[in-house]
């Protein structure tokens, strides 16, 4: 048992000063005064209790071409947890062409299966349309798998008719689709362009994927989804001031069921980074590339006003020693991904919490009960209530750093944000009732994490 006395619990909604009492793997109070002669004490003084955060944008153990990420769902969890997040809804990877819906599903429940260090989901991937896969879509709903994830770019992208026809199974069973949207005609032509003319350097990662790119693509799934009876979407991953533009417009017209994502990075760096010295900017060359800072701006007014329902990462890890620095001559040579799980909750804590850009509230919303709620886990996961796990992340506000790589405790070699000055640090994380980190250690279990049966949202 553990009770965590003198702190601030902090909900989407209120925050307030209250003892928390742990049993097992659950909350089983919320109250003053709380004692029990066997119990832990966690004095929690002048610190932020906030459930534990919810990450459903992960890619651990991605194969991507010939490479393959760095973090498995072994160090990528324990990198998580040491961040303040709990639960991860993990993207699965492109499988075989042709192969089964289930197919991926089954390959994942072996990569993470005694190996996670906290509680997991996945999203299933649907890269080819047919009777078979709908169908599937509708078995695996039942065991757990109450969202799939459709591309608009890369090798497996599905076509507006196929898309239209997920989409309107989608509605049928309850279940959301996340989209990664890009226009990849225009993406492959303008790159191909670029190398053509010997325009190699990282900088065109950015050049080929405009703004427009991403904004036509948003813009095409949502006609979409309102075209098959505002089906329930989720556009993943949100760069652009022009791509937010078109989720307002959309829903301004009435269209219901949409929910939006944007990722710390796109929050915090611009496409400048992309020219660092000594090739260093190969560690941002993820797809959607960084922007510009009308896009920061714009991108941290949907944060404060709704426009955004959550904040994840998209973590996919590759080390920039060997799999990165593929791209040294040639920026289409460089595997796309970043690594975030380990950062995000510090990161956006510090640059929305602390520069007093969102309460806390809104903090805690946007990370732990949004992502909750839109993927099936809520009132489980992304709240403190008595009979909810006890996944929690306690916060001081009153340290100050700068974030080193030497920090985190994933694989993979390198943070984007190294040498950022932040304020607030994660003091303690307990996971499914135990302490998984404090004094900057590890402190779980491997195996630990249990696979989330995820409930349809409606
Ligand atoms: O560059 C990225 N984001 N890689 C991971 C796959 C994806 O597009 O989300
Ligand atoms: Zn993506
Ligand atoms: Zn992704």
């Amino acid at each position: 048992m553990i009770i965590i006395k003198n702190g601030t619990i902090v909900t989407e909604s209120e925050s307030y000063c209250s003892d928390i009492m742990i049993e097992n793997n659950k909350i089983s109070c919320i109250g003053t005064n709380l004692s029990n002669d066997n119990a832990e004490i966690i004095d929690a003084l002048g610190m932020y209790i906030i459930p534990g955060a919810v990450d459903v944008h992960t890619h651990m153990d991605l194969q991507s071409g010939n490479s393959r990420s760095i973090d498995d769902f072994y160090t990528g969890t324990v990198a998580a947890v040491c961040g303040g997040t709990t639960s991860i809804v993990d993207h699965v990877a492109f499988g075989p062409k042709n192969c089964a819906l289930r197919h991926q599903i089954d390959e994942y429940h072996k990569l993470a299966n005694g190996k996670a260090v906290i509680d997991y989901g996945f999203h299933g991937v649907v890269q080819h349309v047919n009777d078979e896969v709908l169908s599937e879509m509708e078995s695996l709903a039942k065991e757990g798998i109450s969202s799939f994830k459709i591309y608009m770019t890369y090798d497996f992208k599905l076509d507006d008719v196929s898309i239209l026809k997920v989409l309107k199974k989608a509605k049928e069973l309850g279940v959301i689709i996340a989209v990664h949207a890009e226009n990849n005609d225009v993406i492959n032509y303008l790159r191909e362009n670029y190398v053509s003319n010997g325009c190699l350097e990282t900088i065109y990662h950015a050049k080929s994927r405009p703004d427009h790119c991403e904004a036509e693509a948003i813009s095409r799934v949502l006609h979409l989804a309102a075209l098959a009876g505002d089906a329930p979407i989720y556009i993943v991953h949100i760069s652009t001031e022009k791509g937010l533009d078109e989720i307002r417009k959309a829903r301004a017209q009435g269209q219901k069921n949409i929910f939006s994502e944007t990722c710390t990075q796109y929050l915090t760096m611009t496409e400048q980074k992309y020219l660092e010295q000594d090739n260093n900017g190969l560690k941002y060359v993820m797809s959607p590339p960084l922007r510009q800072s009308n896009d920061i701006d714009a991108l941290w007014k949907g944060v404060q006003d709704g426009a955004i329902n959550i904040i994840a990462t998209d973590h996919c890890s590759f080390n920039l020693k060997g799999d990165k620095q593929k791209g040294i001559n040639d920026f289409t040579k460089c595997p796309n991904g970043a690594p975030g799980v380990a950062e995000r909750v510090r990161v956006i804590f510090s640059e929305g919490v602390m520069k007093k850009k969102i309460s806390i509230n809104r903090f805690v919303e946007l990370l732990c009960t949004n992502p909750a709620k839109i993927y099936g886990l809520y009132p489980k996961k992304g709240s403190l209530i008595p009979g909810g796990d006890a996944d929690i992340t306690i916060i001081n506000p009153n340290s100050e750093y700068t974030l080193t790589r030497s920090m985190l405790h994933g694989a993979v070699d390198y943070t984007c944000f190294e040498g950022m000055t932040l304020k607030g640090d994660i003091d303690i994380v307990i996971q499914s009732g135990k302490v998984a980190y404090k004094n900057n250690k590890f402190l779980g279990k491997k195996g630990d994490g249990k696979f989330i049966k995820r409930k349809v949202i409606g």
